[in-house]
């Protein structure tokens, strides 16, 4: 199958460290940025340098570390921001501003009280001054989500003409459905200009709980570059987690989309952010949460023991995780405790075995779990 292939935009060490509580120190920020580069991401959004002095340096040092991938920083559309972006970004291998503006009538009315017209000139202008200043320019149209989608076009044919390689049409409230997403890049994308000059890029919030399946709907509408973070952390309920939209693609391998990541560095990351935002990732969390893969139902554990691919659709050793665990509880089988035994070479009479499951049955409905001790104790 001919692949599509999408450039992966981690804006962990930025919006993600936005989520109240998450802020980063320098040290984690590297830490993160060097194995979010070994893991083959192509861009990194290291910080808004204007926001303070820690974050201006944290983006230096960035750019020193990365050995691969291009480095990104934001800025709002005005000099000061993209001056203090394009000076934080000069030891780039290849340095990007992002830079952008509120495109919704609710934030130019409401927010900017002004007007689409003098939006776009602003933009137009912005663009034109960050392009001398660096690499590449991405344009964010802010609050997209909400946004008409001909003002999106002409927006997008403004900034292009002005020189941004890349247009980022954020869902900035998580305010789509994966359809309305979809139609509203499909439409921006079969309506602007200069298609050769520019890829369009989706950047998804999970405020209704559908980032990653609008940023899955926004690649499969013809975007080229798709924006997360790890775990999905974020402002409010978070941005998509790049962990799911990675494994979706390698999954769903019909969607005919590649990316360039090297999926292994996943489990790490994942423990990594968590223990540097100290931001416990949830026990059911897709991809990486503790009992992602875990089977405790004995239905389900006796067909993972029949053949692992009656319930699982992924194995976790391509994310750089372990085989599953069978949990040991109320709801399990006889076919896992005959498994768990076996395992821990528990020899007994065979005829024994109705009242050994017997007895562990009124033990899980005491204890959550049943661990090995326990087992033990019990035989
Ligand atoms: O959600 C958003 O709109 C953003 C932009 C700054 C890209 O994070
Ligand atoms: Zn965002």
């Amino acid at each position: 199958m001919n692949m599509k292939q999408v450039k992966i935009f981690d804006t962990t060490l930025r919006d993600g460290e936005q989520g109240p509580g998450c802020q980063l120190t320098l040290n984690y920020k590297l830490e993160i940025a060097e194995k979010l580069d070994a893991m083959g991401v192509d861009v990194i959004e290291a910080g808004f340098p204007i926001s303070s002095p820690g974050d201006f340096k944290a983006v230096t040092e960035v750019c020193k570390l990365v050995k691969k991938a291009t480095v990104c920083a934001l800025a709002r559309a005005n000099r000061k921001d993209i001056e203090q972006a394009s000076s934080a970004l000069v030891k780039a291998k290849v340095a990007r501003i992002q830079l952008g503006i509120g495109t919704s009538d609710i934030h130019i009315k409401h927010k900017f009280n002004t007007t689409r017209e003098v939006i776009l000139a602003k933009a137009y202008e912005m663009v034109a001054y960050a392009s001398d200043k660096c690499d590449e320019v991405q344009f964010f149209a802010e609050d997209a989500g909400r946004a008409d989608n001909d003002f999106l076009v002409q927006m997008t044919n403004t900034v292009v003409e002005a020189g941004a390689k890349v247009v980022n049409l954020p869902d900035t409230n998580g305010f789509c459905t994966p359809f309305e997403y979809f139609e509203k890049i499909a439409y921006v994308n079969q309506n602007r200009r200069e298609k050769e000059n520019a890829i369009l890029s989706v950047h998804c919030h999970n405020d209704l709980g559908m980032a990653t399946a609008n940023s899955i709907a926004g690649l499969m509408a013809g975007a080229l570059q798709v924006e997360g973070t790890i775990n999905g952390v974020g402002e409010r309920a978070g941005n998509a987690a790049l962990e799911e939209i990675i494994l979706t693609l390698i999954v769903k391998e019909n969607l005919g989309i590649a990316t360039g990541i090297d999926p292994k560095y996943i489990v790490e990351l994942s423990s990594m952010v968590e223990r540097a935002m100290s931001n416990p990732v949830q026990a059911n969390k897709a991809i990486v949460g503790k009992n992602a893969f875990a089977h405790s139902s004995g239905i389900h554990q006796d067909g993972v023991l029949k053949d692992r691919r009656n319930y699982e659709i992924i194995d976790p050793q391509i994310i750089g995780g372990k085989l599953p665990e069978l949990f040991l509880s109320a709801r399990s089988g006889r076919a896992a405790l005959k498994d768990r035994l076996k395992s821990m070479k528990i020899d007994f009479p065979a005829e024994h075995f109705e009242n050994i499951y017997n007895r562990f049955l009124v033990l899980a409905d005491q204890k959550r779990l049943i661990e090995d001790n326990d087992l033990r104790s019990l035989i």
